[in-house]
């Protein structure tokens, strides 16, 4: 593969020169390695790992010749690291994107009073867009800083920079993150959604750009259309909800007709989708909002009227349904809630401007995008449409919201909320299945050049000392003793959040290792294909925070089939979590981790009431860590040696 180099960010307000990713001491890698895992393997197993990962480690072994080579890379690159995570995290990845891979955020619950008024919705949430656009185009973003741990540094916003003008292309075996121009005229138009039917509505008449009233109107004459059952054309959106093996085989099938590449490319070059959803039927509540946004309730519900490549793609329902499903490769969820809470803050703030707008006086009716079929297209659509349905069927989804306390009342313990709701998460689990598990925790590294996220593995020793202490120990110790155990899980956890967010966590550089011996032609590393990395690599439990500041929540599906996706929302006064596991799976059900999670949390607080004399600061957990990737020999960010909590 080659190194591809990148320009460093310019613009006026990205004055910042952020340092690049380090690239951890191999010794501390390999370290922490096998203290992640050593309470997750068989004793036999874990020895076995023990003496692959020593011999790889040794002077003059594989191990070092790798590191040596990853050192140059990083000499090379702005981000060693990011195409090798790029594609290892999304583009290599053959499964559908629906529930596997996109996530969603839910928008509060409208209460329209008829289509019209959705209409209405829906062409003020595009003019928030094209304001938001303008402002990433103008580059006039304010650059955003690091908040909670080590706050306070500046973070990389490229990710704002792919947010519209990216497109995920499916292929054999690994897809491609197209990008435009920023601002490119190419980009003038948005792609509407209605009855499984696609509309280009052009952004950009006669040289004007449209009012709101102007799309409002194109809105209209759209639903009109669409309802036309004369012309309507099959369901083509179909195939993106489909395996991308399986897309990029129909895709080369409909591109042998000029037709459908022509619609296609136009497709591809959309600044976003709006998808315009009727009625579902479906009862609405949290749950079921955000099943329909993260696979459309199936293809006879709003399945089919998505396009899942595009990065963004906004929904408007009838029935006050709202929000967007993204496709995650150009950027994470953090960088999606600073650009809708922008949008929803838009919506309520900034009036509608219909009454005074002077329209674009002669506007062209939005062109349906046509497609040609053929018995096999028929075919490949009905094979889309049938996994889709069992992927629907599978999802097992729960949105809870527990209100007996927020992250306030664990501020007050002195304690990081954000850990110490992954050490709750850590006791549901061995509640649920009498054993810890790789668990996934996003953790961002934006505060370095194109920095994307590591994995926090919070299934730590610590953390497994603890639930066993409120589990299977709970009648043979005190609540000091519990109370002791909850502390050094909290510690280990916050530590290892420092760990990676500084830039030394072990997945990054231990997929950095693989991927170089694979560039080198080497023969895969022992490492690599023992059954611990395996097993280190199955998240069974994958979570992360994403934190909003106005009502809306995000949710994603697990990313194995017996495990679970977990997204939270610490709130002041209470925390939201998402759940989804796979019904076809006889090891999970969100209804009981929620139960057996609240459960932990009531305990955690309880213990805490009776016996925490919180610690004078989070200090020591957090300046140990710090010191000790200092003390490893590698180099911090000067502005977090300064920023230390
Ligand atoms: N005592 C009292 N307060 C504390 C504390 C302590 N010991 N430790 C932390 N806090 C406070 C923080 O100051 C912060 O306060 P604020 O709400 O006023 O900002 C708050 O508690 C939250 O801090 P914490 O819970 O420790 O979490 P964090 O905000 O540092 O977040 C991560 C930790 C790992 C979630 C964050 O670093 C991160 O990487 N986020 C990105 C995740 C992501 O990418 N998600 C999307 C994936 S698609």
């Amino acid at each position: 593969m080659p190194i591809l180099e990148r320009e460093p960010p310019k613009g006026r307000r990205e004055s910042y020169v952020l340092p690049k990713v380090p690239v951890p001491p191999l010794k501390q890698t390999l370290d922490m390695y096998l203290s992640c895992m050593k309470h997750l393997v068989k004793e036999e197993q874990y020895q076995k790992t023990k003496a692959i990962v020593v011999k790889f480690g040794e002077p003059g072994g594989t191990g070092e010749l790798l590191q040596k080579k990853l050192l140059e890379r990083s000499d090379k690159t702005y981000n060693w690291v990011y195409d090798y995570w790029l594609e290892d995290m999304y583009l290599n990845q053959r499964l559908a994107l629906p529930v596997n891979s996109n996530p969603a955020m839910v928008f509060p619950k409208q209460n329209f009073k008829d289509r019209k008024d959705s209409l209405r919705f829906a062409a003020h949430l595009i003019t928030g867009v094209l304001e938001y656009k303008e402002r990433i185009d103008t580059r006039v973003l304010p650059v955003d800083f690091a908040r909670g741990q080590l706050a306070g540094t500046p973070l990389c916003m490229k990710q704002y920079y792919r947010l519209f003008n990216t497109y995920r292309l499916p292929g054999h075996k690994r897809d491609t993150l197209v990008i435009h121009k920023p601002g490119s005229t190419e980009q003038e138009h948005i792609i509407v959604a209605c009855k499984n039917q696609f509309f280009v509505l052009d952004l950009v008449v006669n040289k004007k750009k449209l009012k709101e009233m102007d799309i409002l109107t194109q809105l209209e004459k759209i639903v009109k259309m669409a309802e036309n059952s004369e012309e309507r054309q099959p369901p083509f959106g179909l195939l993106t909800s489909d395996g991308r093996t399986e897309w990029a085989q129909a895709r080369e099938v409909l591109i042998k007709d000029s037709v459908n590449r022509e619609s296609l490319a136009v497709i591809e070059k959309c600044l976003c989708v709006l998808c315009l959803d009727n009625p579902s039927g479906m009862e609405v509540g949290d749950t079921s909002r955000a099943l329909l946004m993260l696979h459309g309730g199936g293809h006879d519900k709003m399945g089919a009227n998505r396009w899942y490549d595009k990065p963004m793609q906004f929904i408007v329902g009838e029935d006050g349904v709202c929000g967007t499903v993204c496709e995650h490769s150009p950027f994470e969820g953090i960088v999606l809630v600073a650009c809708t809470e922008y949008l929803m803050k838009f919506m309520t703030g900034s009036p509608s401007k219909m009454g005074r707008a002077t329209s674009v006086s002669e506007l062209p009716t939005p062109a349906r995008l046509l497609w040609k079929t053929t018995p096999h297209i028929q075919d490949l659509l009905k094979a889309s449409a049938e996994r889709l349905q069992r992927l629907v069927r599978d999802l097992d989804m729960d949105v809870h919201k527990f209100e007996v306390y927020g992250k306030e009342f664990i501020k007050k313990q002195k304690m990081s909320p954000d850990a110490y709701i992954q050490v709750a998460l850590q006791l549901a689990f061995y509640r649920c299945n009498g054993r810890l598990v790789s668990t996934y925790e996003s953790a961002s590294i934006r505060r370095f050049h194109e920095g994307r996220v590591d994995n926090i593995r919070s299934a730590t020793s610590e953390a497994l000392a603890f639930v066993k202490a409120m589990t299977d120990e709970k009648a043979s110790l005190s609540d000091s003793e519990k109370m002791k155990q909850l502390w050094d899980a909290i510690n280990a956890q916050t530590n290892y959040t420092i760990t990676a967010i500084t830039g030394f966590g072990i997945d990054n550089h231990l997929l950095g290792l693989r991927e170089i011996a694979q560039e080198l032609k080497m023969e895969r590393p022992e490492i690599f294909t023992d059954e611990t990395y395996v097993a280190s690599n199955q998240f069974i439990l994958s979570t992360s925070q994403v934190p909003t500041t106005v009502e809306m929540f995000c949710c994603y599906g697990p990313v194995v089939p017996n495990g679970y996706g977990c997204c939270y929302n610490p709130q002041s006064d209470h925390l939201l979590f998402s759940v989804t596991s796979f019904h076809g799976s006889t090891e999970t059900c969100s209804a009981v981790f929620i139960k057996a999670l609240d459960e932990g949390l009531v305990e955690m607080r309880d213990l805490c009431r009776k016996c925490n004399k919180p610690q004078s600061s989070a200090a020591p957990a957090a300046s140990k860590a710090v010191e000790n990737n200092q003390g490893a020999g590698s180099k911090l960010p000067s502005t977090l040696q300064k920023t230390g909590k």
